[in-house]
């Protein structure tokens, strides 16, 4: 089979991606008008990509985007990419928008097709064991965080501003109330509890965070699934980042300022868990890379 460094698909005509060319008129070029997902492959094999593709279609609903395959084929064509890649160890990116037409608000014709995006990069898996720096900032997104749509301005500004603190990543608040990160979750350990913000429209249900509650229930870990504020987050015994492609790493430091690192075991212990179903579905350790990765 012939393998590429990196693969670039749109409604099944694929190349290198950097020499990929879409439509201008594909309404992602103008409203960001789809919903999209990015999953972790290892040894080709893409990580919990029923969760994935199950949640494209619950976003892809909500936007009222009808996606123009069965979830099966989904499925097998992102398979087919991935294995295309020269790297086992990839990030699978993939896209629905709401297809190409003129420049209107409104929606197009129905007899308009959905178009379907594909990207495979090569990426070194990250240590999940690696503790990070974040800072924090005022959430001014909007309120359809709950489908997972191409509109990340909000999450790309903050996210420069957290990278030029030095740090990796920003936990928004609105108000008092902790939501999330720019592109991850974002839970708390306090006394043997975990807990995280309840899945309304403010966060994206993410697929590591719904692990780790599986996780916790299997160790008869509490969850509690409420809001909690900026103050406890500080305040927490550790401080949970989870995301596809980051895991669940842990927090050191918060605006400048130590935070977690008073419930190490527990943490590990979730930690372990999470490393062990990847390892299951894989065949890599998430848990052997060196510390200095990214
Ligand atoms: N982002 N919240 C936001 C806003 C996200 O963008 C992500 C993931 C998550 C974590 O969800 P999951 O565990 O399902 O990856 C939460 C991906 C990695 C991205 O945008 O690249």
């Amino acid at each position: 089979m012939e393998k590429w460094k990196t693969l670039g698909y749109y409604n099944g005509v694929f190349g290198p991606l950097e020499e990929m060319t879409v439509p201008m008129n594909d309404r992602a070029c103008y409203f960001g008008d789809g919903v999209y997902e990015a999953a972790y492959v290892g040894n080709y094999r893409i990580f919990t990509l029923d969760d994935h593709v199950d949640r494209i279609y619950r976003s892809a609903s909500m936007a009222e985007i009808e996606i123009p395959c069965t979830k099966d084929e989904m499925k097998a064509v992102l398979t087919e990419m991935a294995q295309k890649l020269e790297s086992p160890e990839q990030v699978i990116y993939w896209q629905v928008t709401r297809g190409t037409a003129m420049r209107a608000h409104v929606y197009p014709d129905r007899s308009v097709k959905a178009n379907l995006w594909i990207t495979c990069t090569p990426k070194a898996i990250v240590n999940a064991y690696r503790k990070i720096r974040v800072i924090t900032a005022e959430d001014t997104r909007f309120f359809h965080c709950n489908i997972k749509t191409l509109n990340l301005m909000v999450n790309c500004m903050l996210s420069e501003q957290a990278k030029k603190a030095g740090c990796e990543e920003a936990i928004q608040h609105r108000g008092d109330r902790v939501t999330e990160g720019t592109h991850s979750n974002v839970s708390i350990l306090k006394d043997g509890v975990f807990q995280t913000a309840p899945t309304d429209n403010l966060i994206l249900p993410g697929i590591t965070r719904a692990h780790l509650i599986e996780i916790c229930r299997r160790l008869s870990v509490p969850v509690r699934e409420e809001p909690y504020t900026v103050q406890e987050l500080m305040d927490a015994d550790e401080i949970i980042i989870s995301s596809s492609t980051g895991f669940a790493r842990s927090v050191c430091e918060a605006d400048g300022r130590p935070v977690g690192g008073k419930a190490p075991k527990l943490l590990k212990a979730l930690q372990d868990a999470l490393r062990e179903e990847f390892i299951a579905d894989t065949g890599i350790d998430p848990g052997l890379v060196p510390s200095g990765d990214s």
